[in-house]
């Protein structure tokens, strides 16, 4: 019997339904043995969010600086496919799902172990995902498969929904002309089918092609426009926001309250006026730069890190 380990931490519960979806193909047989592992910080994160608590989540997501866990009863702590379940922050692994990753039973269980990394976000991963990729490689994990199920709807629509969303707790429409937030439940009952082919590969014992499967079912969609400004928008403006502000204090410190409260300020404007122009650009040197959009876009569908190509 093959023991499956789902690790996972979702708040609106969204990442839970699509995990639960994910794993049915692994369920009632006896060649196989699921696993749940819901990750919980000592001090949650309550959901639904506040302005203030969103915003001062930002530095330690951007630097993943981890939290305390409680520690995750995983029986025997051995298994055959491990499936790491995460939603993006500030182009980061959400704060629990990375601190996970500190941990020595992440130590342990990830050695030498095939892994599945499965995202429930907007539509903004890649850097998270290039760092992950790094963790898990050195944990000594074995990256085999990448699923990312996003939000389709266009990036600014999309993100006055998650806004209400996050902000409500809600996932329904707000008003008649905004489509409903987050990822569709077509979508996450569709995933199902990505598990089939993890089943299929897990049965063969062979992961060589996996990814490229994967991608040809739909299950990565590289959009070389966000995947271009992310990039930017991380390393040019995340990360000196992100050390300004934690010069001033760790989470909730009111020393650094006012930095806090002007990128609350900054985030808006930058979404909302430099991304479009960024849009702009972006179009008018396009097909300058085809080959390496084309480049970057079997890179990010992939599981290889840089180095490793
Ligand atoms: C503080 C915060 C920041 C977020 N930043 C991003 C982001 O940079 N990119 C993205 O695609 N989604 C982002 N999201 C959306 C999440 O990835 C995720 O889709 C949503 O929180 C629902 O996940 P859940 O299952 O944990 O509730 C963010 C959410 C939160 C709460």
């Amino acid at each position: 019997m093959s023991k499956i380990l789902i690790l996972y931490y979702s708040q609106s519960g969204q990442l839970t339904e699509i995990i639960k979806n994910f794993a049915k193909p692994f369920e009632n047989t006896d060649d196989y043995t699921v696993t749940y592992a819901n990750i919980k910080p000592v001090t949650d994160y309550k959901f639904p969010w506040s302005g203030a608590r969103f915003f001062d989540v930002f530095p330690e997501s951007v630097e993943h600086i981890p939290c305390e866990l409680e520690t995750l009863d995983l029986g025997d702590e051995n298994f055959d496919l491990i499936v790491f379940a995460y939603s993006v922050w500030y182009m980061s692994p959400s704060i629990p799902s990375n601190s996970f990753l500190f941990t020595d039973q992440a130590k342990r269980i990830f050695k030498d172990t095939p892994v599945i990394t499965l995202l429930g976000v907007r539509n903004m991963w890649v850097v998270a995902q290039e760092y992950i990729k790094q963790k898990i490689t050195d944990l000594g994990g074995n990256l085999i498969g990448n699923i990312v199920l996003r939000d389709r709807a266009e990036n600014l629509t999309g993100i006055v929904t998650i806004s209400y969303f996050m902000f409500s707790g809600k996932k329904g429409r707000f008003a008649w002309f905004f489509p409903k937030a987050g990822i569709s439940e077509k979508d996450i009952q569709g995933v199902e089918k990505y598990g089939k082919i993890v089943k299929d590969y897990f049965n063969n014992n062979d992961f060589d092609n996996l990814q490229e499967n994967l991608v040809k079912a739909k299950a990565v969609k590289i959009n070389p426009y966000l995947s271009t400004t992310e990039q930017m928008a991380y390393k040019r403006v995340f990360t000196k926001w992100s050390k300004f502000i934690l010069k001033k204090g760790g989470p909730g410190d009111p020393a650094r309250k006012t930095r806090v409260r002007i990128f609350a300020w900054y985030f808006p404007f930058a979404i909302l006026v430099i991304a479009p122009i960024e849009y702009i650009f972006f179009l008018i040197f396009a097909p300058f730069r085809l080959k390496l959009i084309k480049k970057e876009i079997k890179y990010f569908s992939g599981v290889k890190l840089k180095s490793n190509n």
